[in-house]
Protein backbone atom coordinates (compact mmCIF):
# COMPACT_ATOMS: atom_id res chain seq x y z
CA UNK A 1 0.00 0.00 0.00
CA UNK A 2 1.42 3.50 -0.83
CA UNK A 3 0.36 6.73 1.05
CA UNK A 4 1.51 10.36 0.90
CA UNK A 5 1.67 10.28 4.71
CA UNK A 6 4.32 9.18 6.73
CA UNK A 7 2.31 9.68 9.93
CA UNK A 8 -1.06 9.99 9.97
CA UNK A 9 -2.30 9.85 13.95
CA UNK A 10 -6.46 10.81 14.59
CA UNK A 11 -8.04 11.27 17.44
CA UNK A 12 -5.76 10.38 20.02
CA UNK A 13 -6.29 10.34 23.85
CA UNK A 14 -3.76 9.36 26.62
CA UNK A 15 -4.70 9.39 30.14
CA UNK A 16 -2.02 9.51 33.57
CA UNK A 17 -4.17 8.73 37.12
CA UNK A 18 -7.36 10.05 35.25
CA UNK A 19 -5.81 13.38 33.90
CA UNK A 20 -6.19 14.12 29.97
CA UNK A 21 -2.97 14.97 29.04
CA UNK A 22 -3.40 14.21 25.09
CA UNK A 23 -6.85 15.20 23.81
CA UNK A 24 -8.22 14.47 20.53
CA UNK A 25 -4.94 14.94 18.33
CA UNK A 26 -4.48 14.49 15.23
CA UNK A 27 -1.15 14.52 13.33
CA UNK A 28 -0.15 14.16 9.64
CA UNK A 29 3.14 14.25 8.06
CA UNK A 30 3.91 14.23 4.57
CA UNK A 31 6.52 11.74 3.27
CA UNK A 32 9.78 13.50 2.34
CA UNK A 33 9.06 16.48 4.36
CA UNK A 34 10.22 18.01 8.57
CA UNK A 35 7.64 18.55 10.48
CA UNK A 36 8.02 21.05 13.31
CA UNK A 37 6.30 20.08 16.60
CA UNK A 38 6.10 22.69 18.71
CA UNK A 39 4.87 23.00 22.13
CA UNK A 40 5.63 24.98 25.50
CA UNK A 41 7.29 22.67 27.62
CA UNK A 42 4.46 20.01 29.59
CA UNK A 43 2.30 20.61 26.81
CA UNK A 44 2.45 16.65 25.72
CA UNK A 45 5.13 16.55 22.62
CA UNK A 46 6.89 13.97 24.30
CA UNK A 47 3.89 11.98 25.04
CA UNK A 48 2.90 11.65 21.63
CA UNK A 49 6.03 11.26 20.35
CA UNK A 50 5.83 7.94 22.55
CA UNK A 51 2.34 7.13 21.29
CA UNK A 52 3.82 7.06 18.00
CA UNK A 53 6.65 4.67 18.99
CA UNK A 54 4.28 2.52 20.67
CA UNK A 55 6.41 3.16 23.91
CA UNK A 56 2.86 4.39 25.12
CA UNK A 57 -0.69 2.82 24.16
CA UNK A 58 -3.73 5.38 23.48
CA UNK A 59 -6.83 5.25 25.57
CA UNK A 60 -8.69 5.79 21.98
CA UNK A 61 -7.50 7.24 18.26
CA UNK A 62 -5.57 5.54 15.93
CA UNK A 63 -1.99 5.70 14.19
CA UNK A 64 -0.71 5.35 10.41
CA UNK A 65 2.82 4.73 10.28
CA UNK A 66 4.19 5.00 6.53
CA UNK A 67 0.63 3.89 5.52
CA UNK A 68 0.57 0.88 8.15
CA UNK A 69 -1.64 0.77 11.77
CA UNK A 70 0.76 1.20 13.85
CA UNK A 71 -1.23 -1.16 16.73
CA UNK A 72 -0.98 -4.58 14.37
CA UNK A 73 2.29 -3.85 12.95
CA UNK A 74 4.49 -2.87 15.62
CA UNK A 75 7.30 -4.52 15.41
CA UNK A 76 7.73 -4.10 11.71
CA UNK A 77 7.51 -0.21 11.63
CA UNK A 78 9.44 0.33 14.73
CA UNK A 79 12.60 -1.22 11.95
CA UNK A 80 11.73 1.86 9.81
CA UNK A 81 11.78 4.41 12.28
CA UNK A 82 14.67 6.21 14.14
CA UNK A 83 14.06 8.40 17.23
CA UNK A 84 15.30 10.14 19.88
CA UNK A 85 13.33 10.60 22.96
CA UNK A 86 14.02 13.12 25.94
CA UNK A 87 17.84 12.21 26.80
CA UNK A 88 19.01 9.19 24.91
CA UNK A 89 20.24 6.06 27.53
CA UNK A 90 23.53 4.15 26.71
CA UNK A 91 25.35 1.52 27.97
CA UNK A 92 28.43 3.93 29.96
CA UNK A 93 30.74 1.57 29.81
CA UNK A 94 30.87 0.59 26.72
CA UNK A 95 32.36 2.60 23.38
CA UNK A 96 30.19 4.58 21.09
CA UNK A 97 31.22 2.00 18.54
CA UNK A 98 29.56 -0.87 20.33
CA UNK A 99 26.69 0.96 21.19
CA UNK A 100 25.61 1.18 18.00
CA UNK A 101 26.61 -2.12 16.80
CA UNK A 102 24.19 -3.77 19.52
CA UNK A 103 21.91 -1.04 18.23
CA UNK A 104 22.03 -2.68 15.22
CA UNK A 105 22.05 -5.99 16.42
CA UNK A 106 18.88 -5.38 18.40
CA UNK A 107 17.28 -3.52 15.10
CA UNK A 108 18.34 -6.50 13.54
CA UNK A 109 19.77 -4.47 10.35
CA UNK A 110 22.79 -6.08 10.26
CA UNK A 111 25.97 -4.10 8.21
CA UNK A 112 25.83 -0.24 8.69
CA UNK A 113 29.15 1.95 8.53
CA UNK A 114 29.18 3.00 12.18
CA UNK A 115 33.11 4.73 11.30
CA UNK A 116 30.46 6.54 8.47
CA UNK A 117 27.61 7.62 11.03
CA UNK A 118 29.95 9.07 13.76
CA UNK A 119 31.46 11.59 11.21
CA UNK A 120 28.03 12.86 9.63
CA UNK A 121 27.09 13.40 13.51
CA UNK A 122 30.39 14.79 13.90
CA UNK A 123 32.15 12.38 16.60
CA UNK A 124 34.79 10.89 14.54
CA UNK A 125 37.23 10.57 16.83
CA UNK A 126 35.16 9.85 19.57
CA UNK A 127 34.20 5.69 18.66
CA UNK A 128 36.26 4.16 20.98
CA UNK A 129 35.93 6.06 23.67
CA UNK A 130 33.44 4.87 27.07
CA UNK A 131 29.90 7.16 26.52
CA UNK A 132 31.15 7.55 30.03
CA UNK A 133 33.26 10.10 28.99
CA UNK A 134 31.02 12.13 26.56
CA UNK A 135 29.76 15.85 27.12
CA UNK A 136 25.64 15.97 27.36
CA UNK A 137 25.92 17.45 23.79
CA UNK A 138 28.57 14.40 22.29
CA UNK A 139 25.57 12.13 24.59
CA UNK A 140 23.01 14.09 21.80
CA UNK A 141 24.95 13.66 19.08
CA UNK A 142 25.65 9.92 19.68
CA UNK A 143 21.64 9.95 20.24
CA UNK A 144 21.17 11.41 16.24
CA UNK A 145 24.02 8.60 15.72
CA UNK A 146 21.84 5.96 16.80
CA UNK A 147 18.31 7.07 15.37
CA UNK A 148 19.57 7.64 11.58
CA UNK A 149 22.31 4.53 11.64
CA UNK A 150 19.73 1.83 10.04
CA UNK A 151 18.75 4.12 7.72
CA UNK A 152 14.69 4.57 8.73
CA UNK A 153 12.21 6.00 6.44
CA UNK A 154 11.10 8.06 9.60
CA UNK A 155 13.09 9.96 12.04
CA UNK A 156 10.97 10.87 15.16
CA UNK A 157 13.17 13.18 17.00
CA UNK A 158 12.21 14.88 20.50
CA UNK A 159 13.94 18.63 21.08
CA UNK A 160 17.23 16.60 19.55
CA UNK A 161 19.50 19.90 19.76
CA UNK A 162 19.11 20.64 23.78
CA UNK A 163 23.03 20.30 25.07
CA UNK A 164 24.24 21.13 21.48
CA UNK A 165 26.28 24.92 21.44
CA UNK A 166 25.03 26.93 18.52
CA UNK A 167 28.34 25.60 16.11
CA UNK A 168 26.69 22.32 16.86
CA UNK A 169 22.44 23.14 16.23
CA UNK A 170 23.78 24.35 13.30
CA UNK A 171 25.23 21.31 11.89
CA UNK A 172 22.59 18.74 13.22
CA UNK A 173 20.49 20.95 10.91
CA UNK A 174 22.38 20.69 7.96
CA UNK A 175 22.72 16.95 8.52
CA UNK A 176 18.70 16.76 8.98
CA UNK A 177 17.95 18.52 5.69
CA UNK A 178 20.55 16.07 4.19
CA UNK A 179 19.18 13.24 5.40
CA UNK A 180 15.70 14.67 4.20
CA UNK A 181 17.33 15.25 0.54
CA UNK A 182 19.92 12.57 0.13
CA UNK A 183 18.26 9.83 2.02
CA UNK A 184 14.28 9.98 1.36
CA UNK A 185 13.60 10.42 5.09
CA UNK A 186 11.07 12.08 6.75
CA UNK A 187 11.24 14.14 9.91
CA UNK A 188 8.81 14.70 12.37
CA UNK A 189 11.12 17.40 15.39
CA UNK A 190 9.99 19.12 18.01
CA UNK A 191 11.00 22.11 20.28
CA UNK A 192 10.63 24.59 22.11
CA UNK A 193 12.88 26.96 20.14
CA UNK A 194 10.70 28.47 17.28
CA UNK A 195 13.95 29.28 15.55
CA UNK A 196 15.17 25.97 15.34
CA UNK A 197 11.90 25.33 13.26
CA UNK A 198 11.87 27.87 11.37
CA UNK A 199 15.05 27.09 9.69
CA UNK A 200 13.81 23.49 8.70
CA UNK A 201 10.68 22.51 9.00
CA UNK A 202 8.23 22.51 6.12
CA UNK A 203 4.93 21.97 7.94
CA UNK A 204 4.62 22.88 11.76
CA UNK A 205 2.13 21.75 14.20
CA UNK A 206 1.47 23.23 17.76
CA UNK A 207 0.29 21.63 21.05
CA UNK A 208 -1.36 23.56 23.53
CA UNK A 209 -2.38 21.74 26.86
CA UNK A 210 -2.45 18.15 24.86
CA UNK A 211 -4.19 19.60 22.05
CA UNK A 212 -3.22 20.13 18.28
CA UNK A 213 -4.37 23.73 17.76
CA UNK A 214 -2.90 24.30 14.33
CA UNK A 215 -1.12 22.49 11.50
CA UNK A 216 -0.02 24.26 8.41
CA UNK A 217 2.58 24.97 6.08
CA UNK A 218 5.08 26.77 6.62
CA UNK A 219 5.21 28.56 4.02
CA UNK A 220 1.37 29.70 4.18
CA UNK A 221 2.28 30.94 7.64
CA UNK A 222 5.05 32.94 6.66
CA UNK A 223 1.94 34.01 3.76
CA UNK A 224 0.31 35.21 6.94
CA UNK A 225 2.32 36.15 9.71
CA UNK A 226 5.32 38.72 8.09
CA UNK A 227 7.48 37.88 11.39
CA UNK A 228 6.80 34.36 10.64
CA UNK A 229 7.07 31.79 13.42
CA UNK A 230 7.32 33.57 16.24
CA UNK A 231 4.19 35.80 15.38
CA UNK A 232 2.12 32.84 14.58
CA UNK A 233 2.97 30.96 17.79
CA UNK A 234 2.43 33.84 20.13
CA UNK A 235 -1.22 34.46 18.61
CA UNK A 236 -2.02 31.22 19.38
CA UNK A 237 -0.55 31.75 22.68
CA UNK A 238 -2.49 34.38 22.80
CA UNK A 239 -5.80 32.82 22.47
CA UNK A 240 -6.17 34.22 18.50
CA UNK A 241 -5.49 31.15 17.04
CA UNK A 242 -3.15 31.05 13.78
CA UNK A 243 -5.51 32.41 11.16
CA UNK A 244 -5.51 28.79 9.77
CA UNK A 245 -7.47 25.72 10.40
CA UNK A 246 -6.20 23.08 11.60
CA UNK A 247 -5.98 20.34 9.35
CA UNK A 248 -4.63 22.42 6.15
CA UNK A 249 -2.13 19.74 6.13
CA UNK A 250 -4.27 17.03 5.22
CA UNK A 251 -4.82 15.86 1.30
N1 LIG B 1 4.14 8.85 32.84
C1 LIG B 1 3.45 9.95 33.17
N2 LIG B 1 2.63 9.95 34.26
C2 LIG B 1 1.90 11.05 34.61
N3 LIG B 1 1.95 12.22 33.94
C3 LIG B 1 2.74 12.30 32.87
C4 LIG B 1 3.54 11.17 32.42
N4 LIG B 1 4.23 11.55 31.31
C5 LIG B 1 3.88 12.83 31.08
N5 LIG B 1 3.00 13.29 32.01
C6 LIG B 1 2.39 14.63 32.04
O1 LIG B 1 1.89 14.90 30.74
C7 LIG B 1 2.06 16.26 30.40
C8 LIG B 1 2.81 16.36 29.09
O2 LIG B 1 4.15 15.93 29.29
P1 LIG B 1 5.20 15.78 28.10
O3 LIG B 1 4.57 14.99 27.02
O4 LIG B 1 6.45 15.28 28.70
O5 LIG B 1 5.33 17.30 27.63
P2 LIG B 1 6.49 17.99 26.75
O6 LIG B 1 7.30 16.93 26.11
O7 LIG B 1 5.75 18.85 25.76
O8 LIG B 1 7.28 18.84 27.70
C9 LIG B 1 2.78 16.91 31.57
O9 LIG B 1 1.84 17.56 32.38
C10 LIG B 1 3.40 15.73 32.28
O10 LIG B 1 3.55 16.00 33.65
MG1 LIG C 1 9.32 16.60 26.22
Amino acid sequence: MTTEFAVKATGLVKTFAGQEVIKNCQMAVRKGTIYGFLGANGSGKTTVFKLLLGLLKPDAGTIEILGKNSSINRNKILKSIGSIIETPLFYEHLSANENLALHLAYMGAGSADIEKTLEMVGLKSAGNLPVSKFSLGMRQRLGIARAIIHNPHLLVLDEPVNGLDPMGIREMRELFLHLVKDRNMTIVISSHILSEIEHIADAIGVIVNGRIVEEAALSSIKDRFSDGLEDFFFNIMSGNGGGINAGINEA
